[in-house]
C-alpha cells in the first residue's frame, strides 16, 4: 500500500522552557523532522519552569540525546528578573525530573550562544512568512524580539502558543495559567502586535491530554536499548508522581502534556476545535495577573486577534503522539 506523503515541510522555531511536557513536545517535533514533515530551524529558550541557564542546558541536552545537536539554541537573558515562583515542584529541580545527570552533556555553550530574541529576528527576517513560531513557555523572548525589531512578529507564518485559561480554574493562581502568569506583559505585547495568525492552546483543552505510563512503555518497546527510551520511562514516572501529588490529573496516573497540543494543531488539526476570539491579558490585577479574557457577550466586539482551542479529541491526539514518538528512537 502506498501512502500520500505531503511534500511541504513546516519550518518551525520552538521557544521553550523545558520542562517535562516541553521535552515531550520537542521529541514529538523531532520525530516529525525525522519523518521529513518538519524543519526545526532553531530552539530558543526562556526562563519559566526553571531559570534561563537551566532551560538552555536542558534544550541542548535533549537535542544531544535525540541526535540533533546541530540545531541552534538561543538563550534568554539569565540576569533578567523573573517571578520568584517557578515550577520545580512539578518538573523537578532541574526541570527534567532530576534526570539531567543521566543525559548526554549539553553541546551548546551558554556564554557564546545567540540571544533568543536575536535568533528569532534572524530566522524570521531570513524567510518572511515561512517560519512558524511554536511558543511553549512564557512569551518573554517573543516580546523582546518585537521590542528590538518592531513588526518582526508579523513575519512569522503563525504563532502557536500554549498558554492561558478561559473557562476552568488556573494552574498557578485561581485565574491564571503558568506561561501567561509568568510574563503577562510579554503576552499582551504578542496579542497586540500580531492581530492575526495567533493560535492559542489553553489549559481548558490541555487539561484533558493525559500521557500515561503505558504510553511511554509502548514508545520504549519500539527501541528498548535506545537511551531515549529509558529517559522517557523515567521522565514519565517522575511527572506522574508530581501530577498525582498536585492533583493535576483528577487522580488518574498520568501527566498533562500541555505543550504537545501545539504540534497537534500543526500536524493533526482534526484533533482540535477552535473559536475565533478577541483575547486580552490581565497585566495589573493583584489577584488576577496573567488571567486571559475572552469576551462571550452577545455584543459587537473589536476584531478578533486569535484562534482559541475549545475542544480536543485527547484520545486521538495521544494515539498520534505515541505513534510518532515511537519513530524518534
Ligand atoms: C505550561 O506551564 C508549564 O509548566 C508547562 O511546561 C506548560 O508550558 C502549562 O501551564
Ligand atoms: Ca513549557
Amino acid at each position: 500500500m502506498s501512502m500520500f506523503v505531503p511534500t511541504h515541510r513546516r519550518r518551525i522555531l520552538l521557544d521553550t522552557d523545558p520542562g517535562g511536557d516541553d521535552a515531550i513536545a520537542l521529541l514529538w517535533l523531532l520525530s516529525l523532522v525525522k519523518q521529513g514533515l518538519a524543519d526545526l530551524v532553531a530552539v530558543t529558550t526562556v526562563a519559566g519552569n526553571v531559570p534561563a541557564h537551566q532551560t538552555f542546558n536542558n534544550a541542548s541536552q535533549l537535542l544531544h540525546l535525540a541526535g540533533y545537536s546541530q540545531i541552534p539554541v538561543g538563550r534568554a537573558n539569565v540576569d533578567a528578573p523573573t517571578p520568584a515562583h517557578q515550577a520545580t515542584y512539578i518538573h523537578g529541580a532541574d526541570g527534567l525530573g532530576n534526570l539531567t545527570a543521566t543525559l548526554p552533556p549539553a553541546t551548546h555553550v551558554l556564554a557564546t550562544a545567540p540571544m533568543a530574541a536575536d535568533l528569532i529576528i534572524d530566522c524570521l527576517s531570513a524567510a518572511p512568512g515561512e517560519v512558524t513560531i511554536v511558543a511553549i513557555g512564557p512569551l518573554t523572548n517573543l516580546a523582546a524580539a518585537e521590542h528590538q525589531s518592531p513588526g518582526i512578529l508579523k513575519l512569522a507564518q503563525e504563532i502557536v502558543i500554549m498558554g492561558g485559561v478561559f473557562s476552568c480554574p488556573g494552574n498557578i493562581t485561581a485565574q491564571a495559567e503558568f506561561n501567561l502568569w509568568f510574563d503577562p506583559a510579554a503576552a499582551q505585547v504578542v496579542f497586540d502586535r500580531r492581530r492575526d495568525g495567533v493560535v492559542i492552546l489553553p489549559l481548558d483543552v490541555t487539561q484533558h491530554v493525559r500521557f500515561k505510563p503505558e504510553m511511554a512503555q509502548q514508545v520504549a518497546a519500539a527501541a528498548p536499548t535506545h537511551p531515549l527510551a529509558q529517559f522517557l520511562l523515567n521522565l514519565v514516572d517522575f511527572m506522574v508522581q508530581t501530577a498525582l501529588t498536585y492533583r493535576a490529573t483528577a487522580g488518574i496516573p498520568s501527566f498533562l502534556v500541555h505543550d504537545a497540543t501545539t504540534l497537534a494543531y500543526l500536524f493533526y488539526p482534526e484533533t482540535l476545535g477552535f473559536q475565533r476570539a478577541w483575547v486580552q491579558v490581565e497585566t495589573q490585577g493583584e489577584w488576577t495577573s496573567g488571567e486571559t479574557l475572552l469576551d462571550q457577550r452577545a455584543i459587537a466586539k473589536p476584531p478578533p486577534n486569535a484562534w482559541v482551542a475549545r475542544q480536543v479529541d485527547a484520545e486521538g491526539l495521544l494515539m498520534r503522539l505515541v505513534a510518532d514518538l515511537s519513530q524518534v528512537c
